[in-house]
């Protein structure tokens, strides 16, 4: 079985889309619904309608991907709506992802969804690199503490945070001691690894328009880094909260390299871009085939054992 839960919200499937791919869309949350994927995610909503930055804006590579999207999207009415007119379509979880541009718009839409019929879960995104003039909160441990104890005062639904990664051990230090003082249901790291710059000799350019080339990095380049912050934050934060493991995931096998270090679920990005909803059939098979060969019937049997040396 590959089905796994967060709180009490029950995955047959424990493989999600990550937030911004293939997700702006009702067409494309409906079709992620309809696949094996245990749930879906909705690209991150401001509260009102983006168009985001100039392209070319996204560009696939050998080992992964650069984006600078810049939070183009519908607006949270309308994925609201979408979340609470689907949320249990097929026995799956919606997940609805938030991206304010300030602490004011993440305050404003928690409680546009707290007063709404939506029970699912929420997940804040403090990890955007790439609107411009806009710096990622989660690297800003006293605007993650602020922004939670504004939301907590009001927001009684589960909540989700959508993270940077982190390369210091006192980044993981510190993030953990913010974290554990909130009732916050799950975690999920990582988001891209944020203004990487991606040069192409041939023409002697950047490759992406925005921000004179640097964009978030995704694919196999960041799956070491996400593995770290899935260990190292499993280590650091109380139980009752969650993880989901996001960055580098385009096989079974690196599925159940994240839930080795400690995920519940996975979201995978890059790769879903490329292969779209048949990704989900493909990497549930060949986790199933290392789970049998490994005589691991669960997930809970391997999650989070991982062995020092
Ligand atoms: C975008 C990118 C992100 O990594 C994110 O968390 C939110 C939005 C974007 O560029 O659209």
């Amino acid at each position: 079985s590959l089905a796994a839960h967060i709180g009490d919200y029950q995955f047959d499937n424990l493989l999600l889309n990550a937030a911004g791919v293939r997700c702006s869309t009702t067409d494309e949350l409906n079709k992620t619904l309809d696949s094996m994927a245990g749930g879906c995610v909705t690209k991150s909503a401001t509260p009102e309608e983006r168009a985001g930055n100039e392209s070319p804006r996204m560009k696939a590579l050998p080992l992964g991907s650069i984006n600078s999207m810049g939070l183009p999207n519908h607006g949270i009415d309308y994925y609201l709506k979408f979340a609470e007119e689907n949320q249990g379509k097929n026995g799956k979880q919606v997940i609805l992802s938030i991206a304010g541009l300030s602490i004011d718009q993440n305050i404003e839409m928690l409680k546009k969804v707290q007063e709404s019929s939506f029970s699912g879960l929420t997940e804040l995104n403090l990890s955007c690199p790439n609107v411009k003039g806009k710096s990622q909160v989660g690297y800003d441990f006293d605007a993650v503490r602020d922004v939670l104890t504004s939301t907590f005062k009001f927001f009684k639904k589960p909540l989700g945070l959508k993270l940077p990664p982190y390369f210091d051990f006192n980044q993981f230090n510190g993030i953990a001691e913010v974290l554990n003082d909130f009732p916050i249901t799950y975690i999920n790291v990582i988001n891209s690894i944020g203004n990487g710059l991606v040069v192409d000799p041939e023409t002697e350019s950047v490759v992406i328009k925005p921000k004179g080339g640097f964009g978030g990095l995704g694919g196999d380049y960041v799956k070491p880094t996400a593995l770290a912050n899935v260990r190292a934050l499993r280590q650091r934060l109380n139980p009752e909260i969650s993880i989901i493991g996001t960055g580098g995931i385009k096989s079974g096998m690196d599925v159940f390299e994240h839930v080795l270090c400690g995920a519940n679920l996975v979201q995978i990005g890059t790769a879903f871009g490329y292969e779209g909803t048949p990704i989900f059939e493909r990497i549930s098979k060949e986790l199933k085939d290392i789970m049998d060969k490994k005589g691991y019937r669960t997930l809970d049997d391997f999650r989070g054992k991982l062995k020092t040396i």
